[in-house]
């Protein structure tokens, strides 16, 4: 990741990370959902910039999750489709959860719909163990819900 930065997600950022949720996701988040997360007190979300000559940047990744006590919970990531498939998003998981590994976390734990077979492949190589599947549990496709855990007592 050497010519990749990872930062703190701000105000600022919101308008290129929309742009990569709504390339992403069928239900995106809105700005205010952005806004929303930011102000959050439990919320940690970073971007991952590229740079690029004449000290300027894009974003081409984001991640979400919040942070209770001992246990994260990853509420989003997203890679812009460009870049996809380059080992982008295990990285910067993989770093960002690994910077939370001495504060006695315990355990991070996600949901993810049934047919995200990109995301489901994304967690697993991080670790994560499938622990339960719920039916019919979103109500615009009717799918599986997938609980997914990583014990965080292990490595990341
Ligand atoms: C899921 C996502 C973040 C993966 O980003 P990425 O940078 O392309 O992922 P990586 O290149 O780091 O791949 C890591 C692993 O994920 C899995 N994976 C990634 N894309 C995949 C795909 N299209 N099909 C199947 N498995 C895939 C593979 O196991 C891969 O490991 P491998 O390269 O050794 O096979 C990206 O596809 C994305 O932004 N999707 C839309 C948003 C989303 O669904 N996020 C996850 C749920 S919140």
């Amino acid at each position: 990741m050497s010519d990749l930065i990872i930062d703190t997600m701000s105000e600022k950022d919101i308008d290129p990370v929309l742009s990569i949720e709504q390339a992403s996701f069928k239900h995106p988040w809105s700005r205010i959902s952005f806004l929303n997360e930011l102000s959050n007190k439990f919320s940690h979300s970073f971007v991952l910039k590229l740079e690029n000559s004449f000290e300027t940047y894009q974003i081409i990744a984001y991640l979400c999750f919040r942070l209770f006590t001992d246990e994260i919970h990853i509420l989003k990531i997203a890679v812009n489709p460009e870049q996809r498939r380059k080992g982008i998003a295990f990285k910067f998981l993989k770093h960002c959860l690994g910077t939370f590994c001495g504060q006695k976390i315990k355990s991070a734990t996600l949901d993810v719909r049934q047919s995200n077979t990109a995301g489901i492949g994304l967690y697993k190589k991080i670790g994560f163990d499938i622990k339960a599947q719920i039916p019919n549990y979103y109500s615009d496709t009717r799918e599986d819900v997938i609980l997914m855990r990583k014990n965080f007592l292990k490595e990341v």
